[in-house]
């Protein structure tokens, strides 16, 4: 075990894990910070996506020895209030069906359109495409990231 203090979602937080804990057990495990999902495990996903000073990464196969100082944000710090352009998006297209998979979806989509504010419907698909959805949902993600963009 050692000793790590975080930067998350603005807050620092202290806390003892192996160094090659994945951040996505310190995230749900010791800090209670469930929205960030497990799926695979392998990076192939996305259910785990958090943003690492801003880029998205898959917190599942990134060790907590890794993170430093580094800026983490998950899906509970992306707006205080739920608010985020692209989660008003979401809300309007109602997107999700089962949800499991919608936090890293968003994530996603999130840092996506910080680097592409107005994106083609071709960027939006490739930008996306290695976030998966066992409901389906790639219509409505697709719409909802129109939206957010307008
Ligand atoms: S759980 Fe991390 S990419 Fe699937
Ligand atoms: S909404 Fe069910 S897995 Fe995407």
């Amino acid at each position: 075990m050692a000793k790590y203090t975080l930067l998350i979602n603005g807050q620092r937080f202290q806390t003892e894990a192996d160094p090659d804990t994945p951040l996505l057990w310190v995230l749900r495990d010791n800090l209670g910070l469930t929205g960030t999902k497990f799926g695979c495990g392998i990076a192939q996903c996305g259910a785990c996506t958090v943003h690492f000073n801003g880029e998205p990464t898959r917190a599942c196969v990134l060790p907590v020895s890794a993170v430093g100082n580094n800026k983490i944000t998950t899906i509970e710090g992306l707006s205080a209030t739920g608010d985020h352009p692209v989660q008003k998006a979401w809300a309007a297209v109602d997107v999700p069906q089962c949800g499991y998979c919608q936090a890293g979806q968003i994530m996603t989509a999130a840092a996506f359109l910080k680097r592409n504010p107005k994106p083609t419907t071709e960027q939006i698909e490739e930008a996306m495409s290695g976030n998966l959805c066992r409901c389906g949902t790639y219509h409505r993600i697709r719409e909802a990231i129109q939206l957010a963009a307008k």
